[in-house]
């Protein structure tokens, strides 16, 4: 026993000089090795050899010296970014082979030269960005035969011509924006001509000319980025003609000052162009019909722009257009930000294949019998925050889009305020529509609704006052999703249920809403319900005892439900049966209520529980009567701020359960705070010492012996008084008998001293006001060892410590709390003195307490027991000053008399 926990101590003590001992400070997990951030100048040499991913980033490394990383050859990835690199050891990737990515962004690297790369064949992704290149000679790149990923972004390249002769066969993207390039040539791109270049990255440079064929020689590239770049009208004309006949399929000209004319797009005609994104431009009309050439466009961004009109011209020839996103792109001509702009009627006429049409946070004029005319395709439709003015949506109002078959309609926060009957009854096939965050008052009868024959989800959440009878959901029974939150809905009692008809509903929120009353029926139907949302309610009253006919059990026969919100409900009483029957349920949140005591049953059929939420309370105790089955199962907990009891009756069990329960409790130790009582007020429940607790059960036992003990102790002051002299006879003559036989039957070996002192690094205070002045002492001349001051140099720590104990008679323990908590070396300490004492079969420890330490916390702590040690060699430190005296007595006995004892 003492051997394991020596040999356990010893290989702390390797295991923590051990890393010491190790100087980098490198993260290394798996085979990689994380080194950024650490100010260095060198690169570690002392990194597992084996390692496959190694960042140097943010650091000052001014090079990558070949000699040292060969250390590492089998890195496949170097990110040496963020540093002072001025230049590349030519011979970098003959030591790394194996090396795919190596990054070198924000660097100092202001030319490139062709002995830079020369082994580096099997890259395959190269970051050169935010260096100072300014001209490229000589072709560096001639060896990169696998690269795939080139980024020589945010340089001073005033060319994009990176080489002289074929090479980079394998490039895929290459990124040039951010540079100092104004035109691109011809042949500029001829080093590429053997390439399978697909996205070309020129943003942000201050392009101005495109020459006829420049793009010609990219035989495969599809996807050209040319944002922020300011586009005279003149230049965007000549980009189409340049890419005409190429394979271009996405174009992105966002942020480009654009001006489109009649001709902006025709060189586009020669195209496969798919994708156009048009967005930030401030674009404000779109004359003639400009998108004419591109008939096989799908999808055409115009956010973020100030249109004023949409004509029948304006998207005409756009026949095979999918998405049409016009977010915040349209714009009236008045001052005023919400100016309304015009779409005239049939304007979206020609787009036959449309499917998605995004006319959010936009101010239209309004929408009229054949705004939407012609949408033959149209499934997603979103008028989300824009100002059309709808205030009342009658049954014409979207006559015009009778022809889409729309599956989404998005009609939040449109100022709705009425709907009137039919008001959707075109969208025979619609699944989800939104009409949240509106003004809408008024009782819902259920004919708003009709014809949304298969609609599966609507959203009313945030409108003005809502008010449910019987019919409101007769016309939607295939809803699965039902979202009320926040729409003053007060009372749900009319009978039947509204929600009868729904008996397809998954999800149900009724947050929000101030609802006071309800129905005990009211859910009935509900038998397929999973979500059901009411936190934010005012529904105390409906579970309280004195509730006129008993408590309304809402909830019963929801045997499908898994997730209940009842949060802020003013809840302060729990029916004994409130979740009967909820096997499925695995979220339950009753946080933010009054609740204090609960029925012992109440958690009882919640056997799926994961989730428990039940923090900010009134809860003082928390049982096992209540709490057993509910935190069976428990991932997560959440109890903080209760005004936690914290005694044996009222946490001893919750203690215990925390103590073994592998279930998450985030915040334990700061949001789990006892209240009461007052010698626990504000110290965290975990710190609750239940040792005391496992004496209370058997109370009736305790009582018992307790009380025969103190009856035995009345019989013997009787006896000593009246036949005192009569004991003491009998006892002296014991004695005396005793030490009379006993013998000293070996030699006492010589000690260089009377006792080594074991203390905490605190406590060496007392110990050099209250041990060591006995040292001096007249008659008793005692020498101790104390680490601090007695340790031989030159000999390690370790060699030290086991020499000095077995240089000491005695061994003399200063118990405080501290030495408990100290670390290894206390520990080692100990266990190499009681090593030391059993080996010799000395009895050879004398224990000083100045801290009440409970028995079971030194046994947990040291491996030690007060009833393994001789009672005169258990020393108490007296709390009264005139004991003190007195207390060196006992310990000068102690130190003396054991010499002989064995
Ligand atoms: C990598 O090397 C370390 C020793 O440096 C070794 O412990 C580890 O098992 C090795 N990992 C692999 C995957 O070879
Ligand atoms: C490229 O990697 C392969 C293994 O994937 C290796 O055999 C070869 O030597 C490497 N080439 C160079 C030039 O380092
Ligand atoms: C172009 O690349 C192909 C393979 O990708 C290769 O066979 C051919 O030799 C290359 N042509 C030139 C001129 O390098
Ligand atoms: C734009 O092109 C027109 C004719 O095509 C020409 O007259 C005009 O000077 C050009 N503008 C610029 C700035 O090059
Ligand atoms: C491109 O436009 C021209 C007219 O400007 C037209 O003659 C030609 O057919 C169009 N080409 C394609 C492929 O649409
Ligand atoms: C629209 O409502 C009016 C009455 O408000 C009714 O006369 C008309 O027939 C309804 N139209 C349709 C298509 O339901
Ligand atoms: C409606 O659009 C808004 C904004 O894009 C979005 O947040 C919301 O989720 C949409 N509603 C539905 C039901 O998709
Ligand atoms: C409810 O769901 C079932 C199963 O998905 C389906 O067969 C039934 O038609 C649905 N009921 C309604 C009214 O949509």
């Amino acid at each position: 026993m003492y051997f394991r926990a020596f040999t356990l101590c010893l290989e702390f003590y390797i295991l923590y000089y051990g890393v010491v001992a190790s100087e980098n400070q490198c993260k290394i997990k798996d085979l990689v090795a994380d080194c950024s951030h650490l100010k260095l100048s060198n690169i570690p040499s002392d990194l597992p050899v084996n390692i496959t991913v190694l960042n140097l980033s943010h650091n000052q490394l001014k090079s990558l010296p070949a000699s040292v990383l060969s250390t590492y050859n089998q890195l496949r990835a170097l990110d040496s970014g963020y540093n002072v690199i001025t230049k590349i050891d030519e011979n970098l990737c003959k030591a790394l082979p194996f090396l795919h990515m190596l990054g070198l962004e924000h660097n100092q690297l202001s030319h490139l030269s062709v002995h830079y790369f020369p082994y580096c064949s099997n890259l395959t992704e190269l970051y050169l960005q935010f260096n100072r290149i300014k001209e490229i000679t000589g072709d560096p790149f001639k060896s990169l035969q696998e690269l795939m990923v080139l980024d020589v972004s945010h340089n001073k390249l005033v060319s994009g011509k990176l080489g002289t002769q074929l090479q980079l066969e394998k490039l895929q993207r290459l990124a040039l924006s951010a540079n100092k390039i104004t035109q691109l040539r011809n042949n500029d791109f001829d080093f590429l001509k053997n390439t399978t270049l697909y996205q070309l990255d020129l943003s942000s440079n201050k392009l101005t000319e495109f020459e006829p064929n420049c793009f010609h020689t990219l035989g495969s590239l599809h996807v050209l980025v040319l944002d922020n770049v300011l586009l005279h009208p003149n230049a965007t004309e000549q980009l189409s003609q340049a890419l005409s006949g190429t394979d271009i399929i996405e174009l992105s000209l966002r942020n480009t000052h654009l001006k489109i004319q009649a001709n902006t797009f025709a060189g586009l005609n020669k195209t496969n162009l798919i994708s156009l994104d048009l967005s930030n431009n401030k674009l404000t009309t779109l004359q003639g019909n400009p998108f004419q050439w591109l008939h096989d466009l799908e999808n055409l961004y115009l956010e973020n722009n100030s249109i004023s009109h949409i004509s029948r011209k304006t998207f005409a020839g756009l026949e095979n257009l999918k998405c049409l996103n016009l977010k915040k792109g349209l714009r009236g001509q008045g001052s005023q930000p919400d100016a309304e702009s015009l779409i005239d009627d049939y304007s979206f006429q020609g787009l036959k294949n449309l499917v998605q049409l995004n006319l959010e946070d936009n101010s239209i004029a309004g929408i009229r019998a054949h705004t939407f005319s012609g949408l033959t395709s149209l499934k997603y439709l979103s008028l989300y925050n824009c100002l059309v003015d709808l205030k009342t949506v009658r049954n014409e109002t979207f006559v015009s889009l009778a022809e889409s078959p729309l599956v989404n309609l998005n009609l939040t926060k449109t100022k709705i305020s009425k709907l009137q009957h039919g008001a959707f009854s075109w969208f025979k096939k619609l699944k989800k529509l939104d009409i949240g965050l509106n003004s809408i008052a008024q009782t819902l009868t259920g004919e708003e609704f009709r014809g949304l024959n298969e609609v599966e989800e609507i959203y009313l959440s945030y409108n003005s006052k809502l008010i449910l009878i019987s019919s409101s959901f007769v016309h939607v029974p295939s809803m699965k999703v039902l979202m009320l939150s926040k729409s003053n809905i007060v009372s749900l009692n009319s009978q039947p249920s509204p929600f009868d008809p729904l008996q397809n509903l998954t999800v149900l929120d009724l947050s929000n809403n101030n609802l006071a009353n309800l129905d005990k029926d009211v859910f009935r139907e509900l038998r397929q319900l999973q979500v059901l949302k009411l936190q934010h309610n005012n529904l105390a009253r409906l579970w309280k005892g004195i509730n006129p006919g008993g408590p309304v059990l809402y909830l019963n026969s929801m045997t499908e439900l898994q997730m209940l919100d009842l949060q802020s409900n003013g809840l302060d009483e729990l029916p004994e049966k409130a979740f009967q029957g909820l096997y499925k349920l695995s979220v339950l949140d009753l946080s933010s209520n009054n609740l204090n005591i609960l029925p012992g049953v109440v958690f009882n059929d919640l056997q799926s529980l994961k989730l428990l939420h039940m923090q900010k309370n009134l809860i003082t105790s928390v049982e096992k009567d209540v709490f057993n089955q509910a935190f069976n199962n428990l991932t997560a907990l959440y109890m903080g701020f209760n005004p936690f009891d914290c005694t044996c009756e009222s946490i001893s069990w919750f203690v215990t359960w925390l103590n073994k329960t592998n279930s998450s409790i985030p915040d334990l130790k700061s949001q789990y705070i006892c209240n009461t009582p007052p010698s626990y007020h504000n110290r965290t429940v975990v710190a609750f010492d239940i040792s005391p607790c496992k004496d209370v059960a058997p109370f009736a036992g305790a009582f018992i012996i307790s009380s025969s003990f103190i009856l035995g102790i009345i019989f013997t002051v009787f006896l000593i008084q009246f036949q005192g002299w009569r004991l003491e006879f009998y006892w002296n003559f014991s004695v005396n008998r005793i030490f009379g036989f006993r013998e000293i039957d070996h030699q006492e070996i010589q000690f260089e001293y009377d006792a080594y002192i074991i203390h905490a690094k605190n406590d060496i205070d007392w110990v050099n006001n209250y041990l060591l002045p006995l040292e001096q002492h007249d008659q008793t001349m005692f020498q101790f060892c104390l680490e601090e001051r007695d340790s031989e140099v030159g000999i390690s720590e370790l060699e030290s410590i086991v020499r000095s104990i077995s240089q000491s008679r005695k061994i003399i323990f200063v118990m405080t709390q501290e030495l408990l908590k100290d670390p290894w070396c206390r520990r080692f300490k100990v266990h190499q003195a009681m090593q030391q004492a059993i080996q010799q079969s000395r009895d050879a420890i004398i224990l000083i307490f100045l801290h009440d330490i409970p028995d079971y916390k030194l046994h947990q702590m040291l491996c030690l027991r007060r009833g393994m040690f001789k009672s005169h060699c258990i020393l108490a430190w007296p709390a009264q000053h005139e004991r003190i005296p007195a207390f060196h007595q006992k310990l000068k006995v102690a130190l003396g008399s054991s010499n002989q004892v064995q």
